[in-house]
């Protein structure tokens, strides 16, 4: 398969689209009386995340604004996870909630992208239940959304527009609208060439490509000198970056830290046989790579990991866990568990329960084993029974939340800096944010700190010293105690 970098007669022709659209929501708006909307919904990890912000950005350069509520807009983008069969079917029930108002209004657009448009099954259940849907197109060739929205709003019919070819585009040629005011996604490599026998990204995203560092530097930069405080390196596997000049994930780490500005670095999401002592080393010794390490375990169980086409077992595993609890004694060491991977035996199970205890996740994001059609694991035999996978997936849990509350309460009586996210959700007093070590943090502000001027959105994006007081199943209580910037 070929990788393309994005060539100029693409953006050529995607400047002519943004004309036009341009031009033709501008006299919408004006019949209308009103502002144009969007509303891009977003489903899954944090590449799409990403991708939305991107699609916002195109939208808001034809002159889209943002809808206020989650209620109709004029253009719906639903950017779409095929990575369990519970995000495609929460899809296909929220299509189905925008049916009556694109009936009614004639001049509505609904597109959907993302990894579900690269599974055909999924393509024709859209264009036989859902024939209101106006566009589909896929995650590779998002550059050219404008292009595709142009055409569809011109032809009036269904657009599908699906390719398997692999991409590169650089983000400098894409409009992003980001949508923390402090953190930046910044994707640094795309796909994957892992085939893990149960997951559908690569059939979905495709071959492995990375950004060349330079323009990787470029965008950081960008980034710093507008005041951005964390930076969140993505990839399907971050560390297995590799550029066409040779340049590999270590580089991009050292690069990213000593720009000036960053409070803080993150990564994600790393593969354990792509984990080096070399990063965790940095991550050691820098004062802003965060201290926290998702390394996702999958199973405990060597027969398991086998069949899944994970190249590592429970000893390689226990031994990047080991040499980074002993390295960063204070940092956080996070995992996926998939529960009832097809054969998974009483006995292979309880080696997950034993690689869990003895690595103590900090937290850990634990799921069923969900059937992906296409993918090798679809195909195996002795796929187990509900009934079973729903037991040991509680049985998990209970592990895991206890050694989730166990990491919270390590923290109570301890005073650390804490990059303020914004209000709580669920108290107006009460701020929330992250210790370096991605710990959870809900906060009060004493008296005494308070400053009148402020409100809770303007701490966003601020760092102060916080002292613990009291540990829950999934965060961290505290009082500021020191506003350090
Ligand atoms: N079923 C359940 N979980 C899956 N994941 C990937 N594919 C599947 C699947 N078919 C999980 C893995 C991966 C995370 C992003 O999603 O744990 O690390
Ligand atoms: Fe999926 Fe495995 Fe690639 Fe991760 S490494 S995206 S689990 S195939």
């Amino acid at each position: 398969m070929t990788v393309i970098k994005v060539n100029k007669e693409d953006l050529l022709l995607r400047d002519c689209a943004v004309e036009e659209l341009t031009e033709y929501y501008k006299a919408l708006s004006y019949k209308k009386g009103r502002d144009m909307t969007y509303s891009v919904r977003t489903y899954g990890c944090q590449l799409n995340e990403s991708d939305s912000e991107k699609l916002c950005g195109m939208l808001e350069s034809v002159g889209l604004k943002e809808s206020p509520s989650d209620e109709a807009a004029d253009v719906i983008v639903f950017n779409t996870c095929a990575i369990r069969e519970n995000a495609e079917d929460r899809l296909f029930g929220n299509l189905g909630m925008v049916k009556s108002d694109r009936i009614s209004d004639k001049d509505m657009i609904v597109a959907v992208c993302g990894c579900m448009t690269m599974m055909s099954s999924n393509v024709a259940k859209i264009q036989k239940s859902f024939p209101y849907v106006d566009l589909v197109f896929d995650p590779q060739h998002l550059h050219l959304f404008p292009v595709y929205l142009r055409d569809a709003i011109r032809n009036r019919k269904q657009l599908v527009n699906i390719s398997a070819e692999d991409y590169i585009v650089d983000d400098s040629l894409v409009p992003i609208s980001r949508k923390r005011k402090f953190r930046a996604l910044v994707p640094i490599m795309y796909g994957c060439n892992n085939f893990c026998t149960y997951c559908v990204v690569p059939y979905a995203r495709g071959r492995e490509r990375s950004r060349d560092l330079s323009e990787i530097v470029y965008e950081l930069e960008e980034l710093a000198s507008k005041g951005y405080k964390e930076v969140m390196l993505l990839g399907q596997n971050v560390n297995s970056y590799k550029s066409a000049d040779g340049k590999n994930f270590l580089h991009v780490l050292e690069a990213a830290a000593s720009i000036k500005g960053f409070s803080r670095v993150r990564f994600m999401s790393s593969h354990p046989k792509d984990i080096s002592s070399g990063i965790v080393d940095m991550m050691a010794s820098s004062p802003v790579i965060e201290t926290h390490l998702h390394l996702p375990l999958q199973s405990g169980s060597d027969a398991v990991l086998k069949r899944m086409n994970r190249p590592y077992n429970r000893d390689d595993f226990m031994k990047t866990a080991m040499y980074f609890r002993e390295k960063v004694p204070n940092g956080a060491l996070s995992t996926d568990i998939i529960v009832g991977f097809p054969g998974e035996t009483e006995e292979d199970f309880i080696r997950t329960l034993e690689v869990v205890k003895e690595c103590a996740f900090d937290s850990a994001f634990t799921f069923q084993y969900s059937k992906r059609p296409g993918t090798k694991a679809a195909s195996m035999e002795d796929q187990i029974p509900q009934d079973i996978v729903t037991d040991r997936f509680q049985r998990l849990l209970e592990v895991q939340n206890d050694l989730a509350y166990r990491s919270n309460l390590s923290k109570v009586g301890k005073t650390e800096q804490i990059l303020i996210e914004g209000q709580s959700s669920t108290a107006p007093d009460i701020l929330t944010g992250r210790t370096m070590s991605n710990h959870l943090v809900n906060f009060t502000i004493p008296d005494e700190l308070k400053d009148p001027s402020k409100t809770s959105d303007d701490y966003e994006g601020m760092l102060c010293e916080v002292e613990f007081t009291h540990a829950r199943p999934y965060s961290v209580d505290g009082k500021m105690v020191k506003i350090d910037d």
